[in-house]
């Protein structure tokens, strides 16, 4: 069953910079996905309007077949994600508990008693000791500060999980850290997820299924062990650069 349907989506900018040109897509529901694209090509535009955070200029979105267009039912259809965003985006100024907290009293908000205890109960789940659970995001690596974004993200229990970048801004050890967790993460909970990244092997151990986003347009979309050969010029050469890269990188 399709959870998530893009269809022809463009955005553009001030009716100038046109971002997306016809995106089309189905992911299905417990799937997990990935976008690829170079830097700048539109992929954090393409989860925002996803997230109705940003509107689209024409085409449509549908979760569930509600459409991200329909305002009289943008709660129901807001409820159903949870985002990683790129930077994190944690509160400076609460602790991680506190962090975790504010996003559950967002959903929960007449049960002050189990808010701590499935805070904690999520910071523990993503790795991290109850020692930190009082440390503020600046007090923490940065991958103690992606664990706790990611509780604070698996905490309000998403049908719909979404990765901005997930390991940008880590070393490659950190990076393939949290690359298993978060593939932990989606099994255990049997969640659809979308991870956008511009990482060949981030894509490949999150999923074998993935598209390209170029000029606008997801050029292609298929099993990740399959874009070496897939006869598109873009997808190829993206592929040969990555790997030219990575060959000086560990992931795990
Ligand atoms: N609110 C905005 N107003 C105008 N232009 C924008 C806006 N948001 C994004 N853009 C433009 O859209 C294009 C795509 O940006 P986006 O952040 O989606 O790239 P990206 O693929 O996520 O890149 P990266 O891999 O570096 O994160 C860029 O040219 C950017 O300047
Ligand atoms: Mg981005």
């Amino acid at each position: 069953m399709s959870k998530i349907i893009f269809n022809n989506v463009h955005k553009s900018f001030n009716n100038r910079l046109s971002v997306l040109r016809g995106v089309s897509l189905t992911v299905a529901e417990g799937e997990s996905h990935i976008i690829l694209g170079q830097s700048g090509c539109g992929k954090s535009v393409l989860l925002k309007c996803l997230l109705g955070i940003i509107k689209i200029t024409s085409g449509d979105i549908l979760v569930d077949g509600i459409s991200v267009k329909d305002s009289s039912r943008s709660d129901e259809y807001m409820r159903k994600f949870s985002i990683l965003f790129q930077g994190n985006a944690l509160f400076d100024s609460m602790t991680i508990l506190e962090n975790v907290e504010f996003g559950i009293r967002q959903i929960r908000r007449n049960d002050k008693g189990r808010i701590r205890e499935v805070a904690e109960e999520k910071l523990l789940a993503v790795g991290l000791e109850r020692r930190v659970f009082n440390l503020y995001p600046a007090e923490m690596s940065g991958g103690m500060q992606k664990r706790a974004a990611l509780a604070r993200a698996i905490a309000i229990e998403p049908e719909v999980l979404l990765f901005d970048e997930p390991t940008s801004g880590l070393d490659p050890i950190t990076g393939g850290k949290i690359c298993h967790l978060l593939k932990k993460t989606v099994n255990s909970l049997g969640v659809t997820s979308l991870t956008i990244t511009h990482d060949i092997r981030v894509a490949k151990f999150l999923s074998d299924r993935a598209s390209v986003l170029h000029d606008g347009v997801l050029v292609w979309t298929g099993h990740t062990g399959d874009m070496e050969r897939c006869g598109n010029e873009f997808v190829e050469h993206f592929h040969r650069a990555s790997h030219a890269i990575s060959r000086r990188r560990v992931l795990e």
